[in-house]
């Protein structure tokens, strides 16, 4: 969606607070011994309490509130009875409904001790949102989003995860345009001022593409690498964009 009144702008960022507060409370919540399932629980308790529905269950019946993906799962990993181990790389991605504004946000933490890299996968990871915001502003072209990524995740010396990208949101949860996590020249559109649009690096070590597991939701590294994400709801400014899911 395109944010065109302040009554938009506020229904978006309070669904925005609603998925960023569940998001950080989940963050704090997970531990070593806890299924994903449990950790879910808490996500979809947050969200009710709020008066918010989970976009992935209203959009796509998603048998889940929250995605849950653990270390080569890259995203919609499905919460379940699995107990997270100590060497888990977890990521959590929350999205939400509320008043007919939907949000979408997304974390990745390291059930410490793990190995090394996926430590240093996960603040890649952080870093190269940060740049992809950096240059999330109106009058560029929606590929520098990517290029700044994209740049950041080889100077780490891993790889951006390409069949994921970042998307509009606002009035759904999936929304045009494509914000692709790596330089594809094809995404040329031109950011407007007040466009709202999620940027997500997935980053591997070693894999750029996913595929379906079993399951027919989880989406994971064909080599087992492990995988990372990051994500925030914006909306496009002049400036450095509205960060709609920080809190
Ligand atoms: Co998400
Ligand atoms: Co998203």
């Amino acid at each position: 969606m395109s944010i065109d009144s302040e009554k938009d702008l506020i229904g978006l960022l309070r669904v925005g607070k609603v998925v960023g507060i569940t998001l950080k409370k989940m963050l704090e919540s997970v531990r070593p011994g806890m299924t994903t399932g449990e950790l879910d629980a808490i996500g979809a308790e947050l969200l009710k309490k709020e008066g918010a529905r989970s976009a992935p269950i209203i959009t796509y019946k998603f048998p889940g509130s929250t995605c849950i993906s653990l270390n080569d799962e890259a995203a919609h990993g499905i919460p379940g009875d699995r107990v997270i181990q100590v060497g888990d790389l977890v990521n959590i991605d929350v999205s939400a409904e509320l008043d007919g504004y939907f949000a979408d946000t997304g974390a990745t933490i390291p059930m410490t001790p793990v190995e090394p890299v996926k430590q240093q996968l996960a603040d890649c990871t952080r870093l190269a949102l940060e740049k992809g915001l950096a240059v999330a502003k109106a009058g560029n072209r929606i590929f520098e989003i990517g290029r700044a990524m994209e740049n950041e995740v080889r100077r780490c010396g891993f790889r951006i995860i390409r069949d994921l990208p970042g998307h509009g949101v606002g009035r759904k949860l999936h929304e045009p345009p494509s914000v692709p996590g790596f330089f594809n020249k094809r995404a040329n559109e031109v950011l407007r001022e007040g466009l709202v649009i999620t940027i997500e690096p997935f980053v591997s070590t070693r894999a750029s593409h996913i595929v379906t597991a079993p399951d027919g939701w989880t989406l994971k590294t064909p080599d087992g690498s492990p995988a990372a994400q990051y994500e925030h709801t914006v909306v496009i400014t002049k400036d450095r964009p509205i960060l709609v899911t920080a809190v």
